[in-house]
């Protein structure tokens, strides 16, 4: 985000400023856990998308490292696989050639000495000084561990003229006193700005684009308050269960896998001040004063404001569901949630009194993630008889995913004498507009950690805040236990409660 503005001193046109060059330095990036899912689905993919976009750095290797056995021509043969879909080119064979592999155990020194020795062969052979990029996407249990190895072996203070930074994947914690922990361990072997703590969310356009809009247009701004929003809802809605990750899910929750990030950085976005610049500090200074404001919400108060779901067995397009008690890996009579719903309050000049609602959910009857915004009613109505609470109030909806655009609800008039007024909408999609597709968010969050832009990277302070807010409502579900869990029906919107957080206030979900 801050590229372009961060690193350019004059003045430029929008057209120069696209054109900017975002090459990063000659660097190595070494992926832990590259035998794992997440390396082969996203990384290694996202990485060769930047190779195409001819972004990545005038010379880089990879180096894997995982438990699993293999030789360079053996994880070669995984990163081809991965990459079936691409067509063979030079560029293709070259970014191949580019990936070597290297096992061991990673509680075990001597991985570390390995890896020192062949990070100086590699950066040697490439002609890099010392900038190495790791990228933890290992169970969260070994964070702590490789990043007091990586110190200990030496490998985490930059030399010279090179730069050492770790990316981190979520879960960062599970609860304030395990993220607190991960972190002093993180600041023991590493500074804060070599820390990248990564939220995909933050990768993509349309959540970016959440700030250009507010920022880079005069209209909506000056509307952007309790004056003339009614409320706001944020929805994250996912069709599919806990699929393969039920060991990992069933211990966290939809709370703690959805809200602590995703939601919360969408709230962020939606409720902060303008900053200062876009300079990654700037941002998430107001990014973190937003959670700092959340009006705290108290046990008497939870069964108001909060709600808890699992899915029963149900339906989606004509297919029976499971119950997620069933499903593969979850525990029998397992109370972990599959669906959250909040209503909170950014207590602030701003937003006094704006209900924020959020929810998110497995197995609910659309995959879609989105932000409204409605606004107030108009005061009174000069097409009576229809009175003003017939009128529909004014909707703005960052449409995040699928079908990425932000569109905008009106009331408009039906041709003809009558008076007949209908709601329409005024729309705009990512697609038509710019011809593009959606780049994936890894791809744009791993280039700017060759920059060294932490601008779409959680901060240690905004993390403990938002740890912070929901520690409370987990420890009380933790106790809670059976009583306080609905369900819903698969494939269906979540329990009726998550309805009533809105019915009592005369209002409901506007994402369908
Ligand atoms: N997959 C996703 O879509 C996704 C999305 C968001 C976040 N994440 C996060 O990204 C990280 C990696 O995810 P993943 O799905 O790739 O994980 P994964 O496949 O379960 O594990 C990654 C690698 O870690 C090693 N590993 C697994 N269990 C281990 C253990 N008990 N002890 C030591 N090594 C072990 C395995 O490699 P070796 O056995 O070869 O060492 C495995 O290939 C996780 O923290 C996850 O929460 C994943």
């Amino acid at each position: 985000m801050a590229h372009g503005t961060a690193v350019v001193s004059k003045v430029l046109s929008k057209e120069e400023l696209c054109l900017l060059e975002k090459v990063a330095e000659p660097c190595g990036i070494v992926i832990f856990g590259a035998s794992g899912d997440l390396a082969h689905r996203k990384l290694i993919p996202s990485l060769f998308q930047l190779a195409k976009d001819g972004v990545l750095p005038r010379d880089y290797y990879v180096l894997g490292v995982a438990r699993t056995a293999l030789t360079d021509e053996a994880f070669r043969g995984k990163v081809e696989e991965d990459l079936r879909n691409q067509a063979d080119t030079g560029l293709k064979a070259d970014f191949i050639k580019r990936c070597v592999y290297l096992s061991g155990d990673y509680g075990d020194p001597k991985l570390y000495q390995s890896l020192d020795g062949r990070l100086s062969a590699l950066d040697e052979a490439h002609g890099i000084h010392d900038r190495h990029l790791y990228y933890l996407s290992t169970p969260p249990q070994l964070y702590e561990a490789i990043a007091g190895h990586l110190g200990q072996a030496g490998l985490a203070k930059p030399r010279a003229q090179g730069w050492i930074r770790i990316v981190i994947e979520k879960p960062f914690g599970r609860d304030l006193a395990s993220a607190e922990a991960l972190n002093r361990s993180l600041h023991e072997v590493f500074r804060e700005d070599q820390i990248y703590r990564i939220d995909h969310y933050l990768g993509k356009e349309t959540v970016q684009n959440i700030l250009m809009f507010r920022f880079a247009n005069a209209v909506y701004e000056p509307l952007w308050n309790q004056k003339y929003i009614d409320h706001v809802q944020i929805t994250a809605a996912e069709t599919v269960g806990v699929e393969h990750r039920a060991g990992y899910y069933d211990q966290s929750g939809a709370l703690r896998d959805m809200f602590q990030n995703h939601l919360f950085q969408l709230l962020s976005l939606v409720a902060m001040e303008p900053p200062s610049s876009m300079e990654a500090d700037a941002m998430r200074d107001e990014k973190t004063k937003v959670l700092h404001s959340l009006r705290p919400i108290g046990p008497d108060e939870y069964s108001r404001l909060a709600v808890r779901a699992q899915y029963a067995s149900g339906g989606l397009n004509g297919d029976p569901q499971p119950a997620y008690r069933s499903e593969e890996g979850v525990r029998p009579g397992s109370t972990t949630e599959t669906f959250a719903a909040l209503r909170v309050e950014v207590d602030n000049w701003r937003w006094r009194g704006v209900p924020f609602y959020l929810r998110s959910g497995k197995r609910l009857a659309k995959r879609v993630t989105e932000v409204v915004v409605q606004f107030k009613p108009v005061p009174t109505s000069v097409f009576k008889p229809l009175m003003a609470d017939q009128l529909t109030p004014n909707i703005l909806r960052f449409r995040i995913q699928p079908d990425e655009g932000i569109s905008f609800g009106f009331e408009a008039k039906h041709p003809g004498p009558k008076l007949c007024l209908s709601s329409v909408t005024m729309n705009f999609n990512y697609q038509d507009a710019f011809g593009v597709g959606q780049p994936e968010a890894y791809a744009r969050l791993f280039q700017d950690v060759m920059l060294g832009d932490q601008t779409l990277f959680s901060r240690n302070d905004w993390l403990n805040q938002s740890w912070s807010f929901l520690n409370p409502l987990l420890d009380y579900w933790a106790e809670e236990k059976q009583t306080g869990l609905a369900f819903y029906p698969a494939g269906s919107w979540g329990p009726r409660e998550a309805d009533e957080l809105l019915t009592q206030e005369d209002r409901t979900w506007l994402t369908k």
